[in-house]
């Protein structure tokens, strides 16, 4: 039996890159030639470790196309580890961080943030279960601008950076449109979206993510970050979470993840190789809307989350009850469909759909819906 993997996270990686590991796996070939050893048993200062690390930036730069003024950090701690180190790094004294809540995610960045100084929320949907992403009310920086106290000689609103969540993984909704006319830096934690659409770059000051949804397994996550934010954070920092000490050293300061990175490496390899952000894109679209469609038309699911704000990535949805929602689950296993029970938080059901996942993931989970649905409509 076929079995399609619908976990959000450690996520479905390419038939094709799994198969290159597996050839790997006895003996590292770069470029061809025997390392002698595994990846994971090879000196990250060797020559090919250097050089992957070195092309999978490119690649990734190629991908996104990441203007020379940014660097590319891949870092540990996953993107909790980014909860702390964005604040750690941005956020002044005298200043604030102002958060846009969408979900637990961007809920949790913000408590963790508030752990290293003012954390303002300007906007929140948790009362509405966040089936939607929260507009931001451009008047509330307006008054921030009015009520801050610190050096106001820029005309700024004494915020150090906003923060966004652009695609909340448990909730399921995306943001479609990043916030513009903001007169800091914006943060997104792109965990997991990224890669499966285009994104303007410049228009970010951070962005990362984790990169165990869609672009290799758990162990590094990606930051992208401007030149001038390098500097803001104080000394006394950690080495590994200070962000210019990390881009100084290319990410090699400390030993990296090298499984993960290599992984990493072949997945943008493979991303490129299918023709990239449009074709990733492209794909998430039509994979993303058979779904939706079929569950705007069930009499038994619904989709909950406000059409504008749906994700491609995590498609969440519910059934009347528990009972069914977890017989629902048990009869989806039955036929390979693997993983669909949703976040425990949250219940109900959720379909990632990754880079990874293929059409015919999506077409025999379709087929499980109407079969279930016509025996308990
Ligand atoms: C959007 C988003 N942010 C943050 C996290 C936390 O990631 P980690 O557990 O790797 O720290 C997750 C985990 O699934 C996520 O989906």
């Amino acid at each position: 039996m076929q079995t399609f993997n619908f976990s959000p996270g450690p996520a479905m990686l390419p038939p094709e890159v799994i198969e290159q590991i597996k050839n790997d796996l006895p003996e590292w070939k770069w470029k061809g030639v025997p390392q002698g050893a595994s990846v994971m048993e090879v000196s990250h200062r060797g020559k090919a470790f250097e050089e992957l690390i070195d092309e999978a930036e490119q690649d990734l730069r190629d991908l996104l196309g990441i203007p020379s003024n940014y660097r590319v950090l891949f870092m540990q701690g996953g993107a909790w580890g980014q909860f702390a180190c964005v604040p750690m790094n941005l956020l002044r004294a005298n200043e604030r961080a102002g958060y846009i809540v969408s979900g637990g995610w961007s809920k949790s960045a913000a408590e963790e943030g508030s752990k290293f100084g003012e954390v303002s929320i300007l906007a929140s949907s948790e009362d509405a279960l966040f089936n939607l992403v929260p507009k931001l009310n451009y008047d509330v920086i307006e008054n921030n601008k009015k009520n801050h106290k610190g050096d106001n000689s820029q005309g700024n609103s004494g915020t150090s950076y906003y923060y966004i969540c652009s695609n909340e993984t448990v909730y399921g909704n995306e943001v479609h449109t990043l916030p513009s006319k903001l007169d800091a830096p914006l943060v997104v934690d792109a965990s997991s979206h990224f890669l499966s659409r285009r994104i303007d770059v410049a228009s970010c000051g951070l962005i990362y993510a984790g990169a165990q949804k869609n672009v290799g397994p758990a162990g590094v996550t990606i930051v992208i970050v401007r030149d001038d934010l390098l500097d803001r954070a104080p000394k006394a920092i950690p080495a590994v979470w200070h962000y210019a000490h990390m881009a100084k050293h290319k990410s090699l300061f400390n030993t990296p993840p090298v499984f993960s990175i290599y992984v990493t490496a072949l997945t943008l390899k493979w991303i490129k190789a299918q023709g990239g952000l449009p074709e990733m894109e492209r794909r998430a679209i039509a994979r993303s809307s058979m779904l939706y469609d079929a569950l705007d038309g069930s009499k038994l699911f619904k989709a909950p989350v406000l059409i504008e704000d749906r994700s491609r990535m995590n498609v969440v949805f519910d059934s009347p009850s528990v009972e069914i929602d977890a017989a629902f689950v048990k009869f989806c296993e039955a036929r390979g469909l693997m993983s669909l029970r949703g976040h425990r938080v949250r219940g109900g059901m959720r379909a990632s759909l990754y880079n990874a996942m293929p059409v015919s993931g999506v077409e025999a989970l379709l087929s499980a819906v109407r079969e279930f649905e016509a025996s308990h409509a």
